[in-house]
C-alpha cells in the first residue's frame, strides 16, 4: 500500500483533545507535530506532563499499529531502561482503538509517552561517543526483541533489504549520469554480496529506523549531548538482524567528513552489547551502501515525481555525499575496517598467514646480505619522544637524520640500523605531513614497517619465493621512492605481500612484474637520498595482507586512531626478518599504563588536565606532542616564554650542567651577570637581587622579606588570589584557603576585594573604579595596624588565577598609597604576568604607573627551568642582612643562572616582547570579532598575550557558564588546542600561550574557538 498516494484528511487539534479526554480521561492542550502521513499532537496537561496522541492515517491497517504496542510492550518488559515511548493504554486498557473522523469512520487513535530530546539532525556535536552509546542502545534494543513476531512485522517495505532492487527500475530518476554510475556500482556489489548472503543471516523484528529524525538527544549547557532515546516505530520489519546497524550507519554517515569513523563508533557500540557475527560483517558494507543508494533513487523519485520542490533536493544531499564518500574507500578496507573494530582480524586470511609466518619462523632468507639474526644490529629509536632525535624538527631534516642515525649506528658498532615497526614516528609531526595543512589534525605517524638501514647500494633479497606484482617510483619527496612489491602465497593457499622501499632506481630499473625469485635471490639494492624519496639510506620492509587495489599507494604509515586495522593488515616485517626480540628495547609505557602507574604512585590530588589525559612527549616552540604525534597548539602554557625547547635555553643548560654546578656558595660570574640584567630591567630603587628555585620559595622569602623589614605579621591579598603551595603561601591565598580543602583565612591576613571592573560593582564606565577599588585596601591597613601593624600587600600586577583580571587603572598606585600609609611594604608577584607578555610593558605593575618594594618572579623566567627571583630595595635588603644565613641549596646555581640569561637573550633578540604586543593585537582583536557572533563571550580581556576570555549565560545577569567554559575547554583540546580555565567563577578561559606565537596561530586558535563555540552545549538560544 502506497500511503503517499492517499493525501490524509487532516484532524484538528480539538479532536486530539476531546479523544484524550473521552478515551484517556486527560485534560490537556494539544499541538500538532511534524509528520509525513498521520497525525500526531503532543499533549500537555496543567501540571506539565507530557504525552503524544496518534490519530492514525485512514488507510493505516490496525495491525500497523498493533505491532508497534506488541512490540514496545515487549521492550518494556524485557528492557525497561530502553529510552523508547511507552504506549499508554486508554481507559479501557486498550493501547489502541478506533474513532470516527470527518469522512473516515475508522481512525486508529494511541497514545505514548513523550520523550524530551532534540532529533539528531543539525545537533552539534555527534561524537563518536555518542554513536557508540547509540549503537549500544539499538544491540539493547535488538536484544529486547529477540523472539519478537507479530504477523504485520512480515510485509513489504521499500527500505527492507530484501527488496532493494527496485531502485534498478528507477535508475532514470537520476539524472547526473556519474551518479547513476555509482548506483550501478552499488546495485551490483548488492546482487553479488548481499543477494546470496541474505538467506544464511541471522533473522529477527527490527526497528530497522534509526534516522536523524528518529534519534532523539540530549544537548544541556557545557555537556557532551548524550541519547535521549528512539521514537517512531513504524518501520520495523522482520528481516536480517544485521539491517539495523546498516540503517543506522547509513544516517550516521551523514554529514561528517569522515563516514567510515562515524559508522565504526555506531557498529562498535552495537558488537559490544550484541556480538555482530563474522557473516553479517562480511556484507554490512555492502548493506550500508546499499541503503544509502536506496535513499538517494527514493529521494530522485520523489523530485522527479515533485519537479520544483527544492526541499527534497536539499535533503537528499547529505545521502549523496555519505555515499559518494563511503563509496572512495578503498574496497574491502569497509569491511576489514568493521572486523577489526569488532576485535576480529581484518583480514580473514590474515589469521593463516601470520600463522604461518611464525610456524616458519628461522627458515626465511636473509633480506640484506647481513645476517640480522646473528650479527650486531642497533635498534633505532625514530619515536615521537626519542632522545636520540630530540626535539628540533631541523634534526628530522634528511642531512641531520642521515648524520644522527650513522653516528647511532656507529657508537653502537651496529652494521644494521633497525627502525621499529608500529612505532609513532617523530618525522611525521613535521609540516610536510600535516593532514590537510592543518598542523593539529591527527596525521599518520604510525610505521607499519621495519626499516634496515645500511649503506646505499646494498643489496636488497627477497626471504622468500614470491612473484614480481608491482614495481613503481614513486618520486614525490618522502614517499617510497623506487619500490618493488612481491606477491607470496602460503601453502594453504592464502597469498600476501612482501613491500620494498627506498631502493636505488637503477638497482629495479630491469624489473618486470610476473618474474618468479625464490627465496634469497638478489633482486634490488638500497637507493641514497635525494632519489630514495629523499630519505636517509634503508630499505623499508613491510607484510601486506592485502593491496586493496592500492598497489604502489599501499600506505607505510597509518592515523594512531586506525592503529589496529593498519597493523593487522600490515603484521609485523619481523616474522620474516628474525631480528631477536631482546635487541628491542622495552616498550613504553601505554598513555593508560602510565595514567595507572601515576595513580598507584603519586599524590591523588596531583590534577591531571582532561577527560582524556594527554600523554605529552615532546615540544617544540608553541607546539607539544604526544606519543602518538598528535601536535598541539599550546595557548595555555605561560612557563615556556621563549618557547618550548628553545634551543638557544637548551643548549645554555646543557653547556653549563657539562661543565659544573654547583651552588652560591662560591663565587661564581652566572650569578651576578642574571642579577645584572634582571635588575637592569627594574625601575631604580630595586636593585637587589635573591634568586632561588621556585616562585614559591620566592613569595615565602617575599614575606619573610617584608616582615623583617616591618617588624609586623599582617598580610593583605585580593580575593581569589594564589601566590604559592606552600604553607605560609596557603595562608595568603585566598583561592586555596576559601577553597575546598581550605582552613579558611587567619586573623593576620586580610582580604580585599578583587578589582573586577567586569562583573564588581565598580564597573569599565566609572572612571573612579580603580580608586573606589582600592579604598577597601585603605579600610583593610585601618584594621591592620589596629591588630599591631601592617607587613605587606601583596598583589598580582594583573590577577591571574583569579580570572585575567585587568586593574582598573589608578588602582595599584591608590593601593599601594595606603599600604605605604600604613607601614606595609607592596609586594607585586609578577610571576605570571611579567617578563615581556603584556606586550606594552615588561613587567606588570608597569601598567599601572607603580614601583612596588619587592618584586618575585618565577615560573617564565627560566623557560621551564626551576628559576625564580625576587627583587627588592637596598633599605628592604639591608633589614633583612640581620646575622641569620640567607641560602637555597639550588638557588642562583649556575645552570639556573644559564637557563635565565639565555632566556634574557632570546626575548631582546627575538624581540619578544614586541611579538607579544603585535601578535596579542591581532589574537584580541580576533576574539572580539567572535564575540559579535557568539553570546557566551562575555568580556575579552587582557593584554599582549595574556588574554582572557569570560562566559556567560546571559549578558545582561552575567551569570557565569562555568560547565560552558570547562566544555569549550575539551573541545579545544579535541582540536588540537590548549587552554585552560580559571576564576572564582570558574568561567574564565585562559590564553597564555608561549611568546614565539604567531599570528598564523592565533588564527587557528579563533577558527577552532568558533568552531567549538558553534556547538549546541555553548549555544545560547
Ligand atoms: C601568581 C602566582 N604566584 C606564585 C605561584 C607559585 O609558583 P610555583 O608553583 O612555581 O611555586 C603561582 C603558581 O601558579 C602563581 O600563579
Amino acid at each position: 500500500m502506497d500511503i503517499g498516494a492517499h493525501p490524509p484528511s487532516r484532524s484538528a487539534a480539538q479532536d486530539a483533545v476531546r479523544l484524550a479526554r473521552e478515551r484517556y480521561g486527560l485534560e490537556a492542550r494539544a499541538c500538532p507535530l511534524p509528520s509525513e502521513y498521520d497525525d500526531n499532537f503532543r499533549l500537555e496537561t496543567a501540571d506539565g506532563s507530557v504525552r503524544v496522541l496518534k490519530i492514525m492515517h485512514p488507510m493505516r491497517d490496525p495491525g500497523f499499529v498493533d505491532m508497534q504496542c506488541a512490540a514496545l510492550r515487549t521492550i518494556a518488559e524485557r528492557a525497561p531502561g530502553l529510552p523508547v515511548p511507552e504506549v499508554i493504554p486508554d481507559r479501557e486498557g486498550r493501547p489502541w482503538s478506533t474513532t470516527a473522523l470527518g469522512e473516515n469512520p475508522f481512525r486508529l487513535v494511541w497514545m505514548l509517552s513523550y520523550l524530551p530530546g532534540r532529533p539528531i539532525a543539525g545537533v552539534r556535536p555527534v561524537t563518536h561517543g555518542l554513536l557508540d552509546e547509540l549503537g549500544g542502545t539499538l544491540a539493547r534494543l535488538d536484544l529486547a526483541l529477540t523472539g519478537f513476531s507479530h504477523p504485520s512485522a512480515r510485509r513489504e517495505l521499500k527500505w527492507d533489504f530484501a527488496r532493494a532492487g527496485w531502485i534498478r527500475d528507477h535508475l532514470e530518476a537520476v539524472r547526473d549520469p556519474r551518479r547513476r554510475a555509482l548506483v550501478e556500482r552499488v546495485l551490483a556489489r548488492y546482487d553479488a554480496e548481499v543477494v546470496p548472503a541474505l538467506p544464511r543471516l541471522r533473522r529477527s523484528v527490527v526497528y530497522a529506523d534509526a534516522n536523524e529524525h528518529n534519534v532523539l538527544v540530549r544537548v544541556e549547557p557545557g555537556r557532551l549531548p548524550r541519547l535521549a532515546g528512539l521514537i517512531d516505530f513504524g518501520d520495523m520489519i522482520e528481516t536480517v538482524v544485521a539491517a539495523e546497524v546498516a540503517v543506522a550507519s547509513a544516517y550516521a554517515a551523514f554529514g561528517t567528513a569522515d563516514p567510515l569513523g562515524a559508522v565504526l563508533s555506531l557498529v562498535a557500540g552495537y558488537h559490544c552489547v550484541l556480538p555482530l557475527a563474522e557473516e553479517e560483517l562480511a556484507v554490512l558494507d555492502a548493506l550500508i551502501l546499499t541503503r544509502l543508494a536506496v535513499s538517494v533513487v527514493n529521494s530522485a523519485c520523489r523530485a522527479a515525481a515533485e519537479p520544483g520542490d527544492p526541499y527534497l533536493i536539499v535533503s537528499e544531499a547529505p545521502a549523496w555525499a555519505a555515499l559518494e564518500a563511503f563509496e572512495r574507500v578503498p574496497p574491502r578496507l569497509a569491511h576489514y575496517a568493521l572486523r577489526a573494530v569488532c576485535g576480529l582480524a581484518p583480514a580473514p586470511h590474515g589469521p593463516a598467514v601470520v600463522r604461518w609466518l611464525q610456524g616458519s619462523a628461522g627458515s626465511f632468507a636473509q633480506v640484506l646480505e647481513r645476517d640480522l639474526r646473528k650479527e650486531p644490529v642497533v635498534v633505532l629509536d625514530l619515536s615521537v619522544g626519542s632522545r636520540m632525535l630530540g626535539a628540533d624538527p631541523a634534526g628530522l631534516e634528511a642531512p641531520r637524520l642521515t648524520e644522527t642515525i650513522s653516528k647511532t649506528m656507529k657508537d653502537a658498532g651496529a652494521v644494521v640500523g633497525v627502525g621499529r615497526y608500529d612505532e609513532a614516528r617523530a618525522i611525521y609531526t613535521t609540516g610536510a605531513f600535516a593532514a590537510g595543512g592543518s598542523p593539529t589534525a591527527e596525521r599518520r605517524t604510525v610505521h607499519l614497517g621495519i626499516d634496515l638501514s645500511v649503506a646505499p647500494g646494498s643489496v636488497v633479497r627477497t626471504p622468500l619465493d614470491g612473484t614480481i606484482h608491482t614495481v613503481a617510483d614513486n618520486a614525490a619527496p618522502k614517499d617510497y621512492g623506487p619500490l618493488v612489491i612481491l606477491r607470496h602465497e602460503i601453502p594453504s593457499g592464502e597469498e600476501f605481500f612482501t613491500l620494498y622501499g627506498h631502493l636505488d632506481p637503477d638497482s629495479v630499473a630491469g624489473l618486470k612484474p610476473g618474474r618468479i625469485l625464490r627465496a634469497g635471490e638478489t633482486f634490488a639494492a638500497v637507493g641514497a637520498p635525494p632519489r630514495n624519496g629523499d630519505w636517509w639510506p634503508h630499505v623499508h620492509v613491510q607484510i601486506i595482507l592485502d593491496l586493496l587495489g592500492l598497489d604502489e599507494d599501499f600506505p607505510g604509515v597509518a592515523a594512531p586512531g586506525r592503529r589496529s586495522l593498519w597493523t593487522g593488515l600490515s603484521p609485523d616485517p619481523n616474522l620474516l626478518l628474525g631480528i631477536p626480540g631482546d635487541r628491542f628495547p622495552r616498550p613504553e609505557p601505554s598513555k593508560a599504563e602510565t595514567l595507572e602507574a601515576r595513580h598507584r604512585l603519586l599524590g591523588r590530588n596531583l590534577s591531571v588536565s582532561y577527560r582524556e589525559p594527554l600523554k605529552i612527549v615532546r615540544g617544540w616552540m608553541q607546539y607539544l606532542y604526544d606519543e602518538t604525534g598528535r601536535a598541539y597548539l599550546d595557548a595555555y602554557n605561560n612557563v615556556p616564554l621563549v618557547g618550548h625547547s628553545h634551543p638557544r635555553v637548551v643548549r645554555a643548560v646543557q653547556d653549563e650542567m657539562a661543565l659544573l654546578n654547583t651552588n652560591t656558595r662560591y663565587l661564581h660570574d652566572n650569578l651576578v651577570s642574571y642579577a645584572e640584567r634582571l635588575t637592569d630591567l627594574m625601575p631604580a630603587p630595586l636593585r637587589v637581587c635573591y634568586v632561588l628555585n621556585s616562585a614559591s620559595e620566592a613569595n615565602e622569602l617575599a614575606l619573610r622579606l617584608a616582615r623583617t623589614h616591618t617588624g609586623r605579621e599582617d598580610v593583605i591579598v585580593l580575593e581569589s588570589a594564589y601566590h604559592g603551595h606552600t604553607s605560609g603561601l596557603i595562608d595568603i591565598s585566598p583561592y586555596k584557603f576559601d577553597g575546598p580543602g581550605g582552613k579558611g583565612r587567619k586573623p593576620w591576613v586580610h582580604v580585599a576585594p578583587l578589582p573586577d571592573d567586569y562583573r564588581g560593582p565598580y564597573r569599565r564606565d566609572d572612571p573612579e573604579a580603580g580608586k573606589k577599588y582600592a579604598a577597601a585596601v585603605g579600610h583593610l591597613g585601618d584594621e591592620a595596624k589596629a591588630r599591631g601593624g601592617l607587613a605587606a600587600f601583596i598583589a598580582e600586577t594583573l590577577p591571574s588565577v583569579a580570572g585575567q583580571i585587568v586593574l582598573p587603572r589608578g588602582y595599584l598606585a591608590e593601593a599601594y598609597r595606603y599600604v605605604r600609609a600604613a607601614g606595609g611594604v607592596c609586594v607585586a608577584d609578577e610571576v605570571q604576568v611579567g617578563f615581556g607578555r603584556l606586550g606594552t610593558h615588561f613587567w606588570g605593575f608597569e601598567t599601572q604607573g607603580v614601583v612596588p618594594d619587592i618584586v618575585v618572579l618565577g615560573k617564565p623566567i627560566g623557560n621551564g627551568f626551576p628559576l625564580a627571583a625576587v627583587v627588592t630595595t637596598e633599605a628592604i635588603a639591608a633589614s633583612f642582612a640581620n646575622g641569620m644565613e640567607f641560602f637555597s641549596t639550588f638557588g642562583g646555581n649556575p645552570v639556573a643562572c644559564a637557563a635565565g640569561l639565555a632566556v634574557l637573550d632570546v626575548m631582546e633578540e627575538e624581540r619578544l616582547q614586541e611579538r607579544a604586543l603585535r601578535v596579542g593585537g591581532h589574537f584580541i582583536a580576533g576574539l572580539r570579532k567572535l564575540a559579535e557572533r557568539h553570546a557566551i563571550i562575555g568580556d575579552v580581556r587582557g593584554s599582549g598575550l595574556f588574554l582572557g576570555l569570560e562566559l556567560v549565560r546571559d549578558r545582561r545577569t552575567l551569570e557565569p557558564a562555568a560547565a560552558e567554559a570547562s566544555y569549550v575547554v575539551e573541545r579545544l583540546r579535541d582540536r588540537g588546542v590548549l587552554a585552560g580555565t580559571d576564576g572564582p567563577l570558574h568561567n574564565v578561559i585562559k590564553i597564555r600561550p608561549p611568546l614565539c606565537f604567531s599570528e598564523a596561530d592565533a588564527e587557528l586558535f579563533v577558527a577552532a574557538l568558533d568552531e567549538v563555540l558553534s556547538e549546541d552545549p555553548v549555544r545560547i538560544p
